[in-house]
């Protein structure tokens, strides 16, 4: 990289873009860039979300972007390539949030995403390709009771306006992007023709420990684990908590304990990388003197194959159908998503492994995500790879995520050598512009 400061920007040494990236995380963790006041909370088409938008497009635009929101609300910035209109390396992440979040889940891979256009942008160097930035508006799914709502939109794996459904607190998506400005029927409008994109990359931090363990500042993903998202309904019956005999009970509650453990259970006795989550539980009626008379509950399950998958899945249906007779309870499991499983593109991951290579002299660490990512379905889209940051302890979901900064800038380094080698490998040499 040669040495230069652009006058309004970066600068092209690349120094300091990743400290700017984390510092910027820090600010879009706390209102108005959050709903809550305690804690960071961005859920999808909020107030916090759209000024989260205004402020992440003042970004874009500094960096040497144009910049607009998609009919989804993912907001998008574009750096022209050689030639006007050529097809983008996209590059992003998403900007919403779970409750009580940490400041890098989603937001430091669109940070990462803008410090490489600033550092291009002032070195006056560009490509055989655009590079455009995403940040989508919704992976997490923490509003609507599915995820990734706004990359299938991009992907074009919705080919319907999505079902209009209902938020906890019963505003439903077609009034909350109304409220955004944004049409329901238009939502399809997201998405992009596959030869409008070359390729996408996406940063995230590892969310897992293992990148600590080894001492490694980045890694590269070789794929995502498969993930199913269940809502599972116990029906018992209500009855009074002082009279009703325990031996004549159909307390939804207890059965609901119980196909929890029985859960958990699963997924520590199946393979390695199978997982299996209750995040989420309401009890009704919900009070000390009443037996539960209908419990929900959340389930996640996930693995590095559909197969393991599946067949744990079929395990718990199987037990739970069993708990179900023998308590006198009915268990009903609605499933309410499946995303597949999604293998890196073996030639880009090669050549974000070369540039961490290049980069930090030792051979990148390969590791497989259990988390899920805008990535696994934006690979229905374009040959897809990921780069992982290490994160302290592992800890991520939980407003104790921390990353360090100069492992954020050997990201940074990283992404910037895998654009030009890719660029590279396109066979055109990539051009000084003039002054
Ligand atoms: C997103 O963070 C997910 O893996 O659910
Ligand atoms: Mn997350
Ligand atoms: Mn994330």
């Amino acid at each position: 990289m040669s040495l230069g400061t652009h006058p309004s920007h970066g600068s092209c040494s690349g120094e300091s873009g990743g400290m700017r990236a984390v510092a910027r995380c820090g600010l879009l963790a706390a209102p108005p860039y959050s709903q809550d006041e305690t804690g960071l909370f961005r859920p999808y088409l909020s107030a916090a979300h759209k000024a989260t938008l205004a402020t992440v497009a003042l970004w874009m635009q500094q960096a040497g972007m144009s910049v607009r929101q998609d009919a989804a609300g993912n907001i998008i910035g574009r750096y022209e390539g050689i030639r006007p209109n050529a097809p983008a390396l996209l590059i992003g992440s998403h900007l919403d949030s779970v409750r009580n979040a940490g400041s890098y889940d989603g937001p430091l891979g669109v940070m990462l995403g803008l410090e490489c256009v600033a550092y291009f942008a002032a070195c006056e160097e560009r490509f055989p390709f655009a590079l455009e930035v995403i940040g989508f508006g919704d992976e997490e799914g923490s509003r609507f009771p599915v995820s990734m709502l706004t990359s299938r939109a991009v992907a074009g794996l919705l080919p319907h306006a999505p079902q209009d459904m209902v938020d906890t607190q019963g505003v439903s998506l077609s009034q909350a992007l109304e409220q955004f400005g944004l049409p329901l029927r238009n939502f399809v409008q997201a998405a992009r023709p596959p030869q409008d994109i070359v390729a996408y990359l996406e940063a995230h931090i590892e969310q897992g420990p293992v990148l600590e363990a080894e001492g490694k500042a980045v890694g590269v993903v070789t794929g995502i684990a498969a993930q199913y998202r269940f809502l599972v309904r116990i029906t018992g019956f209500a009855g009074h908590a002082g009279t009703m005999p325990m031996s004549m009970r159909q307390d939804a509650l207890a059965a609901a304990a119980e196909a929890i453990l029985i859960i958990e259970q699963t997924a520590q006795q199946g393979a390695q990388d199978l997982v299996a989550t209750v995040g989420s539980l309401s009890v009704s009626p919900g009070a000390p003197n009443v037996v539960p008379g209908d419990v929900s509950f959340t389930l996640d399950v996930r693995a590095g194959t559909e197969a393991v998958r599946n067949a744990a899945v079929e395990q718990i249906r199987m037990a739970l159908a069993a708990l179900a007779r023998r308590r006198a309870v009915t268990v009903d499991i609605v499933q309410q998503q499946d995303l597949a499983s999604a293998p890196c593109d073996e030639a880009l991951t090669q050549h974000l492994g070369d540039a961490v290579r290049q980069v930090t002299q030792e051979p990148a660490r390969q590791l497989v995500s259990g988390a899920g990512h805008d990535a696994m379905v934006m690979a229905a889209l374009a040959p897809m790879c990921m780069l992982f940051v290490r994160c302290e302890k592992g800890i991520s979901h939980n407003p104790a995520e921390a990353v360090n900064s100069t492992d954020v800038e050997t990201a940074l380094q990283v992404m910037v050598r895998f654009i030009e080698n890719y660029a590279g490998s396109f066979g055109t040499k990539t051009e000084q512009m003039a002054g």
